[in-house]
């Protein structure tokens, strides 16, 4: 199969060309399609065998569920038990990235739901996204449009080359806004699973109440009794090794003059600037100043690593306020916990990863 690329204007999506990605997610097809956060790789959520399909394409463990995305409130009542007592709060922050775990209707997939009972529902903030739903009718069922266990794509460009001989419709809109998945908060526990583009602070202030933070929600364990399935499989990952670099910062422009690889950084501009390499193998985000920016270079720069040729890479280290949350997370996981303050420890590193 050779998908069809259709070029969508993001503001004003062209009607035509929506209806004819709705037509194959009717047919029970695929469509990779854009959201705030990162772009998704789509099927009728109301189809087991199109669901199906999503978890081959990616080479997705089964055991790991998959957001609906919905275009409203109703829409979202259809397939879950949208709790009474969160219903306005809902509809305010709605559309917005952030998803919710709530408990499923009867009758849903088991692909989407892996048998747990509950089901994840957001409402992108994309009108191309919300013009798909509405003309295909149904729910979309939808993960980060990334081949398992690789940096979700947050431009049509990076779901090509992923996705370009295994589903039928890509949808070009561009970069995402966001370029961090969703936030993930289970409304039971008021739990964050996954931190992302809707911070937690923000979910403070839109419903009174501070989230729980875990271990697990920093990305600092793996548990075991993964509470959200995703959570035990490793993630993000780029192909070149990378390292996260825990120390103070004025010390590594000597640790990688010492380390002797050929090395690529990842990282602020202003750590960047203390740093001697070659400027092809810096990945800068931007400025510390603009977290939102950073936090939205972060995938591009991990996928686009790869073609440096670079033997070696290392990720600076953030802050947990605001989007570093969500940013530390997914740096955890890209490095798989790898992390150094030392020459010492980095060698140890490299030695391993030889
Ligand atoms: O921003 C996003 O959320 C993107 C765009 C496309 O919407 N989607 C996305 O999906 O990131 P995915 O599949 O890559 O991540 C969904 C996460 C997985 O870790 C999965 O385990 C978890 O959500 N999840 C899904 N259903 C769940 C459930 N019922 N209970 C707990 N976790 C669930
Ligand atoms: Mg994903």
């Amino acid at each position: 199969m050779k998908a069809l690329i259709l070029k969508i204007n993001q503001r004003r999506p062209e009607e035509s060309k929506i209806a004819r990605a709705a037509e194959a997610i009717k047919k029970g097809g695929l469509v990779v399609f854009p959201t705030e956060t990162v772009y998704g790789i789509g099927a009728n959520a109301l189809s087991e065998k199109a669901c199906r399909k999503i978890f081959r394409a990616k080479g997705r463990p089964r055991d790991n569920p998959l957001i609906v995305h919905v275009s409203g409130i109703e829409m979202a009542r259809t397939v879950a038990e949208v709790p009474v007592v969160y219903n306005n709060i809902i509809r305010r922050i709605w559309p917005a990235p952030i998803t919710f775990i709530m408990k499923a209707r009867k009758g849903l997939p088991a692909a989407v739901t892996a048998g747990l009972g509950t089901v994840a529902i957001r409402m992108p903030a994309n009108k191309v996204a919300l013009a798909l739903i509405e003309s295909s009718g149904v729910p979309i069922a939808a993960p980060s449009a990334n081949i398992s266990r690789r940096p979700s794509a947050t431009t049509a460009q990076h779901a090509i080359k992923y996705f370009k001989n295994s589903v039928e419709v890509i949808i070009d809109s561009g970069r995402s806004e966001f370029g961090l998945e969703s936030t993930i908060l289970d409304l039971r526990t008021f739990r964050i699973l996954r931190p992302g583009a809707f911070t937690a602070e923000r979910i403070r202030k839109a419903f009174g109440r501070r989230p729980v933070i875990t271990r697990e929600t920093m990305g600092l364990g793996e548990s075991a009794d993964a509470i959200s399935p995703g959570m035990k499989y490793r993630h993000y990952s780029p192909e070149t090794p990378l390292f996260l670099f825990t120390g103070k910062k004025n010390r590594l422009r000597r640790i990688l003059k010492g380390a002797g690889g050929r090395f690529a950084f990842v990282g602020s501009s202003e750590l960047s600037a203390t740093i001697r390499m070659p400027g092809k193998y810096k990945m800068v985000l931007g400025s510390r100043k603009r977290p939102g920016k950073m936090a939205s270079n972060l995938f591009d720069s991990l996928i686009r690593l790869d073609s440096l040729g670079a033997e070696f890479a290392v990720v600076e280290s953030f802050g947990q306020r605001g989007y570093g949350l969500a940013m530390m997370n997914r740096i955890r996981k890209a490095s798989q916990h790898r992390s150094f303050r030392s020459l010492p420890e980095l060698e140890r590193l490299m030695k391993g990863a030889g």
